[in-house]
């Protein structure tokens, strides 16, 4: 299974919670109240936990992370109205629309988070919301390459022959981006567009965005695709710096509609019994000091407009962001992958 055991040492605490509030449920009571909110994170526990730690001393209410690399719309599915889970934490406009098409959260209409969030990065339906913006960029070896400045488009010019690297087309980050092309393109042009980036990769798709870099540090190829996160995560990993350092972070077409920005979310599941303090939390993230410490923790920028990136991030320089919104890219997310299997990206 890949829902994790909740025999973490780390979650014990959590897991008798949840186990509780289940209990109480299934004998036919609605869970009382108590002061908490149970979220099913696909974040790193690392990543959240001092700002939960936070909300919790400012609000007295307790939160209780359950971490999952994946699998949540599925367990949310199963558990239906029983489920214990109040709020779901993840990442990428793909997994969001995986919970709007299971069916298994509601929307909220908070003028809080309709202030704070920027209608492009949360749903027409207030069904999810955005609450960290990624960028997905083009790396650039510093040794191979002399650009300041690329378009996604140019990625199929012949000029980069043998010369990319990216991870499997079929990832989400890719999809969202492809996606991004069809929206922006059609779909007849994005499919000569990927056949055109397909002939310029210096290998077959594998590995993480991480992996890109490192094959960039190693001569593989001169240009790499990767969220801008990762840049962050690289330049302070005493292994990996060395990587990162060996490549320019572009933010593709800034002379023209801007780079694409993809999200981490938060959505109220349909069950939430704590509906109350669930929203709170939900409000809370979008607030200056969350949306601070949030994007901090793994170098990410803040979606509420006016919150300043940390000074690692920001060392990066400002950049122009595509206005293209998420729901118009989830609209295009299958013809994204149908494309990538057409031109057998990764084949
Ligand atoms: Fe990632």
């Amino acid at each position: 299974m890949k829902f994790p055991s909740l025999k973490r040492p780390s979650l014990k605490r959590l897991s008798t919670s949840l186990l509780v509030v289940a209990a109480g449920l299934t004998s036919g009571q609605q869970a009382v109240a108590a002061d908490e909110v149970n979220i099913y994170s696909n974040r790193q526990p690392f990543l959240i936990q001092p700002i939960l730690d936070t909300f919790t001393r400012k609000t007295g209410i307790e939160t209780n992370v359950v971490f999952a690399k994946s699998g949540v719309a599925e367990r949310l599915k199963t558990e239906g109205a029983n489920s214990p889970a109040d709020l779901v934490l993840t990442v990428d406009i793909g997994r969001l629309q995986e919970l709007v098409e299971a069916d298994v959260i509601q929307s909220v209409n908070s003028d809080i988070l309709n202030n704070n969030i920027p209608q492009q990065f949360r749903s027409k339906d207030n069904l999810w919301f955005g609450l960290t913006l990624r960028v997905r960029n083009v790396y650039a070896s510093k040794e191979r390459t002399d650009i300041n400045g690329i378009a996604y488009e140019d990625l199929s010019n012949p000029e980069w022959k043998g010369r990319i690297c990216t991870r499997s087309g079929k990832h989400q980050y890719n999809i969202a981006l492809i996606a991004s092309m069809i929206a922006h393109h059609g779909e007849a042009e994005t499919e000569k567009w990927l056949k055109g980036v397909k002939a310029n990769l210096a290998q077959k798709p594998q590995g993480n965005d991480r992996a890109q870099v490192k094959a960039i540090k190693e001569g593989i190829c001169d240009l790499a695709i990767g969220n801008s996160y990762y840049y962050g995560v690289m330049l302070t990993d005493e292994n990996q710096s060395e990587w990162a350092r060996s490549a320019n972070i572009l933010f593709p077409n800034q002379s023209n509609r801007g780079a694409h920005v993809n999200v981490s979310g938060v959505a109220l599941t349909k069950a939430a019994p704590n509906k109350a303090n669930a929203i709170k939390l939900m409000e809370f993230l979008s607030e200056e000091l969350a949306q601070r410490m949030y994007s901090e923790q793994n170098f990410e920028y803040p979606v509420k407009p006016g919150v300043k990136a940390s000074g690692l991030v920001s060392s990066w320089g400002e950049f122009k962001a595509d206005t293209l919104s998420l729901d118009e890219i989830a609209k295009h997310r299958e013809q994204a992958v149908k494309l990538v299997d057409k031109v057998d990206f990764d084949g």
